[in-house]
């Protein structure tokens, strides 16, 4: 329910607003956000782009994160007395990371002492640098009979703003270490737990490896920690594509054949395995040097490589193993980097809006937001997300693979060869191919763009129905030529619209099929109709919305007025529909920069309400509604 505040403001019940000032000049607002009731306010800052001191990344241990509440009430923590006296408690002090923010709040942010770094991430994020890999460079005391502390406490006095723990394997390797470098380390950190100590100063070289485990294709990002800045990309296909294309035929093959469910881990593993050696040849960086790795993928790719069966996944009720991030290393992977090296997931909605989309609204700052937006995610299943700071939706709409070129007679991924934009005028018809290379196919951006172009000349019916030759002499008859019959394959014949020929024969040209436009009008009616139940579900109307941002490549390539005329987005102006790009990677990359983003990410699973679009009463009128083209 929306309530108005007393100032005339929307308020979410269960949300409370913060205002962060300078504390240079108190007028001087430096952001506003609302947040979940609960949320400390280090998060709320850091999440907001506003910088509050801290080297522990919001652990409460550095005592650095010093704020101060002019107006709301919050209560004094464990470890508030030990950062202020009490005359500054009295005064509204707090130390951010421990403050929970349970009503609206004013607080005043104290100049940095050191200026943080930041690096542009996501959809245009300036992501504040605080990686949870810390190395330290250590110079400490040799031990003598006076001073017997333990090699560990040693270490561990020399971080004392830091409460750490450390596994066997590093107490194992400690006394060597510490000898054979005369006490001059470098300490290893990832959040809390002290992964190694290195000898002599290698603080120069910090890095993190951030994965996009798509079920197509899969990304890895070598990013440099001390910097934010990536090092090396890298793509390929994933190797488990020999199971089938998409997650259902992988869940399947699993159910069906001894051995797949290890098959398909080993064939992930292998390929993480073989782009993390790549980047580190691009870059020449020592994969030992690589301390943490952050994977986004759907719930059946990190299910699969994590060696989980997915068969739950697959049948109703559609349960996931675990909707938190499951603890793992990057050897769980299959990802050979440093031994101890933590690999980072992002949490789940639930089977079919998964830790993919999650790491997409991290990069697209979704929530972050005032501005109502709406997030497609186009693929075979569909995720859709509609909402702002306020409140927000997701849900997941079965599109089918119609968008990716499968189903579709002369469909492809977008690659080289694939028509990804077309344009229809009364002399002929105009094609951009990618790679400015010889057709050999269309994508979902050019099957978008092919089917807009043919409602505007009046040679498809909003129906779908593509004209008689007949009336396409008199809508268009420069582009008569085009329309044409092929072989149906059960005896009869197809009519289509060819969009490149190979020598005369329609059949073996590059064409747009009855069927094809069909394929498409069911997927952009299950996409159409879970938006605009996210739209009724939300009170707003279509108008209100401010932003579509489009995911995945078919969002790059897609022409956003085509988008607009077949209806698989609302009619916006097209500046305001804006491709997102590859956000899932985006997300891993910002959740490796920064650990108070990856506690924003786990936060979502109470922000963002998932909607079951089937369950509505109304489901299946607006699909039907939703089959035809905007007239
Ligand atoms: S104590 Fe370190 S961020 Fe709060």
């Amino acid at each position: 329910m929306v309530v108005d505040g007393a100032d005339g403001v929307e308020t979410q019940p269960g949300r409370v607003l913060l205002r962060f000032l300078d504390t240079a000049s108190e007028a001087r607002v430096l952001g506003e956000t609302r947040v979940p009731s609960g949320t400390t306010v280090f998060d709320a800052a850091s999440w907001n782009g506003i910088a509050i001191d801290s080297t522990c990344g919001g652990h409460g241990t550095c005592r650095k994160c010093r704020v101060r509440v002019l107006d709301g009430a919050v209560g004094v923590s464990d470890l508030d007395p030990r950062a202020f006296a009490p005359d500054e408690l009295a005064d509204g002090w707090r130390l951010a990371c421990r403050a929970n923010a349970q009503d609206d709040l004013v607080v005043e942010v104290p100049p940095l002492q050191t200026r943080p770094k930041a690096a542009l991430a996501g959809v245009g994020r300036h992501v504040i640098l605080r990686p949870a890999v810390q190395k330290r460079h250590l110079v400490l005391d040799e031990p003598t009979l006076e001073d017997q502390l333990s090699d560990l406490e040693r270490v561990y006095a020399a971080m004392d703003d830091l409460e750490l723990h450390a596994s066997l394997d590093v107490v194992r390797e400690l006394p060597r270490i510490l000898r054979a470098s005369d006490y001059d380390v470098t300490a290893v950190v990832v959040d809390d737990e002290l992964i190694g100590v290195e000898t002599g100063d290698t603080t120069s070289s910090c890095h993190a490896l951030a994965f996009d485990l798509g079920t197509t294709t899969v990304v890895a990002t070598l990013l440099d920690l001390t910097t934010g800045q990536p090092l090396s990309v890298r793509s390929q296909l994933n190797r488990q594509h020999r199971y089938g294309a998409d997650v259902i035929a992988r869940i399947s093959a699993t159910m069906i054949e001894p051995g797949a469910l290890d098959d398909l881990r080993q064939q992930a593993h292998q390929t993480l395995a073989e782009l993390t050696t790549e980047v580190c040849a691009d870059a020449d960086v020592d994969p030992r040097e690589i301390y943490e790795i952050v994977v986004a993928g759907n719930v059946t790719m990190i299910q699969l490589a994590l060696g989980i069966d997915p068969e739950p996944l697959g049948m109703a009720p559609f349960v996931v193993a675990s909707r938190a991030p499951v603890a793992a290393r990057a050897s769980d992977f299959g990802v050979d980097v440093h031994p101890r090296a933590p690999a980072v997931t992002f949490p789940a909605l639930g089977a079919y809006v998964g830790p993919d989309i999650l790491a997409g609204l991290v990069a697209t700052g979704l929530t972050r937001d005032r501005r109502t937006r709406l997030f497609i995610d186009v693929g075979t299943n569909c995720e859709i997300v509609l909402g702002s700071s306020s409140q927000a939706l997701a849900t997941a709409a079965p599109a089918g693979p119609a968008f990716e070129g499968a189903t579709i007679r002369c469909g492809m991924r977008a690659a080289e060869g694939a028509i990804e934009g077309v344009r229809l005028a009364d002399g002929g018809v105009e094609i951009q191919v990618i790679g400015d290379a010889e057709p050999i196919g269309i994508c979902g951006s050019g099957l978008v763009d092919a089917v807009s172009e043919l409602l505007r000349v009046g040679l498809l019916e909003s129906s779908g129905r593509l004209v008689l030759e007949e009336e396409a002499g008199e809508r268009a008859p420069g582009l008569v030529e085009h329309m044409a019959r092929v072989p149906n394959g059960k005896g009869g014949e197809e009519r289509v619209f060819v969009l490149a020929w190979r020598g005369g024969d329609p059949a073996r040209s590059v064409y747009l099929s009855q069927v094809d436009v069909r394929r498409l009008q069911e997927a952009k009616a299950a996409i159409a109709t879970g938006w605009k139940l996210l739209v009724r579900r939300l009170g707003i109307q279509e108008d209100d919305i401010q932003q579509v941002l489009l995911g995945g490549s078919f969002g790059a390539y897609l022409t956003p007025a085509s988008a607009v005329r077949v209806g698989l987005v609302p009619p916006l102006a097209v500046t305001r529909i804006v491709a997102a790009g590859n956000v899932a990677g985006e997300g891993a990359k910002i959740a490796a920069l920064s650990l108070p983003e990856r506690h924003a990410a786990t936060a979502l699973l109470d922000e963002v309400e998932y909607v079951e679009a089937s369950g509505n009463a109304d489901y299946n009128d607006l699909f039907l509604e939703e089959l035809t083209f905007p007239a």
